[in-house]
């Protein structure tokens, strides 16, 4: 029988570290749902004592989401391990990840900590944190900078302190695949010293594109562990990409003897998932959830792939979860639209049906066709809004190239009706200012990004927004077949979040 290797997913916590990106506590949940049913064997859920929101998100998701062991991340702080076992109270099965940087540049520049200190904090740390678990990895931070040495000897002393997994972060994405696999085999031989209870992990981030190779590497060195990030999202150039991983030892188990427990049907719906929650579009070149990664364009291939699939597919689309695309058109009524969802694997509750279907006309009414992508993005900004929310009436922008534009919107919320008017220098800058008025909030847009669900002149397009309000930030999303409407329907959606985020702080 192969050794089993596990995989943690960390989308929700160094994924979410990308720029740009803010998961509400909901849409962690559902993506953390997501990853139990694609059968990941840890979820790390967030970073509790980093912010009250990251808190709480570690905490609902240790409550509600079943299958995975559930991990925070905790520096060695007192504080930190006490919130990170408090935020995990609930889970099942629980993990403590610590970390504490080892490189020179670190501990000098940063912490300003001299070698014995970060040696003492981490025994204190990972002796404290198993007061609350038995489950407690430790990474040495920027480890692929550090002095190999000071690796063996403080992940010694993590592992008599009680440390069971020791992750090795390649945190600035600097190691080579051979140097990667030399340090990995050092501290498989010098801290695991033959106790199979030790697992060593890797951790690998992808500043020069090699994160996925890195990871692998390391398993013919003994690893046993890979953390990863759905569409390899995570600080600058991001993660290990953990369907890359998953496939790659999927297709060739040959090589890697290892066994994983994913379930690879569920990657392209939890790839999916994660774009649309963090409005990080997936490259359209992209290995396994890519759009191209299984279209052929050149007459010689698409000839090949007729005769056998196999002899340009190396994966089956069916086996990462990709099937055949479908299309509703504008006569297509309320038990089509339901059959749909069905196929697509989404399930609304009444309110939210009624709020896509009628979307959903209303689009299909001015197109004629909207497609899978398209139906996917009528529900995931139609079901992004919390409850007691302000609806879009109407909207309208006059001038343009010649006289500053002016918006006008009219919102609805319970049957009361506001309206105001903007004007701005530009039709969406008008749209946002005006929308600003009559919510009563002022921020600025963070982000904002156009994604096109298909291509031609009669696209639609999926809008994008992080708004900024004080130190909080709030994603929205909006399709539409015209992109100002989309943006004003996008910036809707935000604004939303931060009246009801406002709200509850008041105690409203
Ligand atoms: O990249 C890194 O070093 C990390 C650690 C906290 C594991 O994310
Ligand atoms: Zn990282």
């Amino acid at each position: 029988m192969n050794d089993k290797l596990i995989i943690l997913d960390t989308t929700l916590r160094d994924g979410e570290q990308a720029p740009g990106i803010a998961l509400t506590p909901d849409d962690k949940v559902a993506i953390a749902t997501q990853l139990a049913k694609l059968k990941v064997d840890i979820i790390e859920a967030g970073f509790a004592a980093s912010s009250p929101g990251d808190f709480k998100s570690v905490a609902r998701i240790a409550a509600e989401v079943k299958g995975p062991v559930i991990a925070s991340l905790a520096r060695t702080h007192p504080d930190d391990i006490d919130q990170a076992a408090d935020a995990l109270k609930a889970a099942e099965s629980k993990r403590i990840h610590l970390f504490m940087s080892t490189s020179k540049i670190h501990m000098e520049q940063m912490l300003r900590m001299t070698p014995s200190d970060v040696l003492r904090s981490v025994v204190e740390g990972v002796t404290r944190a198993k007061r609350y678990v038995d489950d407690v990895e430790f990474s040495p931070q920027d480890a692929t900078r550090s002095d190999p040495d000071f690796i063996v000897e403080v992940c010694r002393a993590a592992v008599a302190a009680g440390a069971t997994t020791i992750n090795i972060p390649d945190t600035v994405g600097f190691a080579m695949p051979e140097d990667f696999v030399e340090l990995l085999t050092r501290v498989y031989q010098d801290v695991r010293q033959g106790n199979e209870e030790i697992i060593i992990s890797t951790h690998c981030h992808n500043d020069l594109g090699l994160a996925v190779a890195n990871s692998l590497s390391a398993i013919h060195a003994g690893a046993r562990q890979i953390e990863g990030a759905i569409n390899g999202i995570g600080e600058r150039a991001g993660n290990t990409s953990t369907e890359e991983i998953i496939m790659a030892l999927t297709t060739r188990a040959d090589h890697f003897g290892v066994e994983i427990g994913a379930d690879t049907t569920e990657i392209f719906e939890t790839s999916r998932l994660v774009s649309s929650l963090t409005g990080y579009p997936v490259q359209y070149n992209k290995a396994v959830v890519g759009r191209n990664a299984f279209a052929h364009e050149s007459g010689i291939h698409q000839h090949g792939v007729l005769r056998n699939r196999e002899t340009y597919e190396i994966m089956d689309p069916e086996s990462v979860g990709q099937h055949s695309t479908l299309v509703l058109g504008k006569h297509s009524g309320r038990a089509a639209f339901a059959d749909a969802l069905v196929k697509l694997g989404i399930k609304l509750e009444d309110e939210d049906f009624q709020r896509s279907f009628s979307r959903f006309k209303e689009l299909a009414d001015r197109k004629g066709e909207i497609s899978e992508e398209g139906l996917r993005a009528i529900v995931a900004s139609e079901t992004d809004t919390p409850t007691a929310a302000m609806t879009l009436v109407s909207f309208e922008v006059v001038g343009g190239s010649t006289r500053p534009p002016v918006a006008t919107v009219v919102l609805d919320r319970d049957g009361t009706e506001t309206t105001a008017s903007a004007e701005g220098d530009g039709m969406i800058n008008a749209a946002f200012v005006a929308l600003q008025d009559a919510f009563g909030i002022v921020g600025s847009l963070a982000d904002y990004r156009v994604e096109p669900l298909n291509s031609g002149a009669d696209a639609m397009a999926k809008v994008n927004v992080i708004l900024q309000v004080g130190s909080s930030t709030y994603s929205g999303q909006g399709v539409s077949t015209d992109v100002v409407e989309g943006s004003a329907r996008a910036i809707v959606s935000a604004l939303n979040k931060a009246t009801f985020d406002r709200g509850a702080i008041d105690g409203a």
